[in-house]
């Protein structure tokens, strides 16, 4: 498939995206077991992952935001994250579970679940769709992970490059 001047190959196609989000609202089923459970998604990247995944979780679930930034170049997390948008719901004595698009360095996701932890959530874990483990800085525990991706730049299904992308219904590789 070519985009523009973006060549981008699919990596993980929209049929397998389906049969992993069934599978991940199953394990959180299993584990929570009826409990009202808050989910917290990651903006922006999250937000086509969660809508999939919460209709697929059989639990009284509510839903929040949270939008993170960190600066430095588009591609690189320069490890100073702060919270652009913050919660609206109160997070003390929760089951919290994290929706998170990619961990890539670990930066981010681990930020955010220092961040929540000083809330104290009665239980705090993370579901995220895609690891990218060669990048990792910082050791981060996925609850619940959809795919481990390789070290290439991935978008669509919520993951954008430059804000472009998101769109795609599966998830692309982009090669240059
Ligand atoms: P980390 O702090 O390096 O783990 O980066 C996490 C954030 O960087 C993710 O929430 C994404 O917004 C962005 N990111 C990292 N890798 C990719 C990628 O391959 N595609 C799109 N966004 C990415």
């Amino acid at each position: 498939m070519s985009h523009r001047k973006h060549r981008l190959e699919v990596l993980i196609s929209r049929e397998e995206i389906s049969q992993v989000v069934t599978r991940l609202a199953s394990e959180i089923n299993r584990d929570y077991r009826g409990k009202p459970l808050l989910l917290i998604g990651v903006l922006k990247g999250a937000f086509v992952f969660m809508a999939d995944l919460v209709r697929q979780l059989g639990l009284p679930v509510e839903v929040d935001f949270i939008r993170l930034s960190s600066y430095g170049a588009a591609r690189e997390s320069s490890g100073r994250v702060k919270v652009v948008q913050g919660l609206k719901t109160p997070v003390e004595g929760r089951d919290v579970l994290v929706i998170e698009d990619i961990v890539d360095t670990g930066i981010t996701i681990s930020f955010l679940l220092d961040y929540l932890r000083r809330k104290k959530p009665a239980s705090l874990k993370l579901c995220a769709l895609t690891d990218k483990p060669s990048r990792r800085q910082v050791t981060v525990s996925i609850d619940y992970l959809g795919f481990t991706v390789p070290d290439k730049f991935v978008v669509g299904y919520g993951l954008d490059f430059d804000e472009k992308f998101r769109y795609l219904p599966d998830i692309c590789s982009m090669e240059n």
